[in-house]
């Protein structure tokens, strides 16, 4: 199973879009059975496939709406309250993902007061309440027989939550702008890598997709100078993704990050056109680092 996770500790720089990207181009193109997670407070990522609702107890929070397996009259439902997030992980409480509009695509989103409570656990209880939390949900036999891949969306730090999102990957991408408060975001993220790869075995490393450039405009000076100052990079060089293969930017991309958007997927767009074909370059890319180094992984 591939565990593949977008990570930035700067916000902005196209987590969640990245994440829907690839986990749809997974779903739909590719027809692989995915779980995307949703590991930021914010939901955003959960509120592309969800109708997430206000909570009730944190009025800026959001939570998820009734799970469409709960019956309410069904005596093995007496303990539950209809709601399933991937938060519960860190209450010892299962997971149930839901299904969403694409069929192959299923959702654990977040909840967001909940997931902000794992990020403040005391330093000495976190490594054991949060970091190993999504490796052992993960690990599960049922999850490992359901799913083929599962994209996991961060939020923009290298919290708890973070940790435990990088400790459950095989495989890592970077979105950043190429702008320098994002690239410093690079370094905190491949700071992260290593210190992970450091603890794992030859067989289990992290595999490192790449820096993938977004929002990237050909136009602009800042753009071109700092894309080729990291492609020129001794050590980093290596895992920027090629010219021709990054996000412009594109107002067809925050489109149909919004609720209710039509078409709701870049790749329901026609096969001419733009931003599908970029799109479907970025994750065809993405995909064949992935799926070529399935057999080093766990
Ligand atoms: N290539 C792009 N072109 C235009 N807008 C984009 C692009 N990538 C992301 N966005 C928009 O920019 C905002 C931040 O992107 P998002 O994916 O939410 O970043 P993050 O998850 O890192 O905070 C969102 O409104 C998103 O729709
Ligand atoms: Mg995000």
């Amino acid at each position: 199973m591939i565990v593949f996770t977008p990570a930035n500790n700067k916000g902005g720089v196209g987590k969640t879009g990245v994440s829907a990207m690839f986990a749809e181009y997974c779903s739909l193109i590719l027809k692989k059975k995915t779980l995307a997670i949703d590991l930021d407070g914010q939901c955003n990522f959960s509120s592309r496939y969800l109708p997430m609702e206000v909570d009730p107890s944190s009025p800026e929070g959001h939570i998820p709406p009734i799970h469409p397996d709960y019956d309410p009259t069904d005596p093995e439902d007496e303990d539950w309250d209809g709601r399933s997030s991937i938060s519960d992980i860190f209450y010892g409480k299962p997971v149930i993902p839901y299904p969403t509009y694409i069929s192959d695509l299923d959702v654990a989103p977040a909840n967001g007061s909940r997931l902000l409570s794992a990020e403040h656990v005391r330093k000495n209880e976190v490594a054991h309440k949060v970091h190993d939390r999504l490796n052992e949900f993960l690990s599960l036999p049922e999850v490992k027989s359901t799913y083929d891949v599962v994209v996991i969306d961060t939020a923009p730090s290298k919290g708890p939550l973070t940790i435990s999102a990088v400790r459950a990957a095989t495989h890592i991408v970077i979105p950043s702008i190429m702008e320098e408060n994002s690239i410093h975001g690079v370094y905190g993220i491949l700071q992260l890598w290593m210190q992970e790869n450091f603890k794992r075995s030859n067989r289990e490393k992290i595999q490192l997709v790449g820096i993938m450039p977004n929002m990237f405009d050909n136009r602009t000076a800042l753009h071109n100078q700092l894309y080729d100052d990291l492609l020129k990079h001794p050590e980093l060089g290596k895992y920027v993704f090629p010219k021709d293969i990054k996000l412009s930017r594109r107002v067809i991309f925050a489109e149909t990050a919004c609720t209710g958007s039509n078409p709701r997927s870049v790749f329901d767009l026609p096969k001419s056109n733009v931003a599908r074909q970029e799109a479907l370059r970025v994750c065809e890319y993405m995909a064949e680092k992935v799926f070529s180094f399935q057999g080093e992984c766990v």
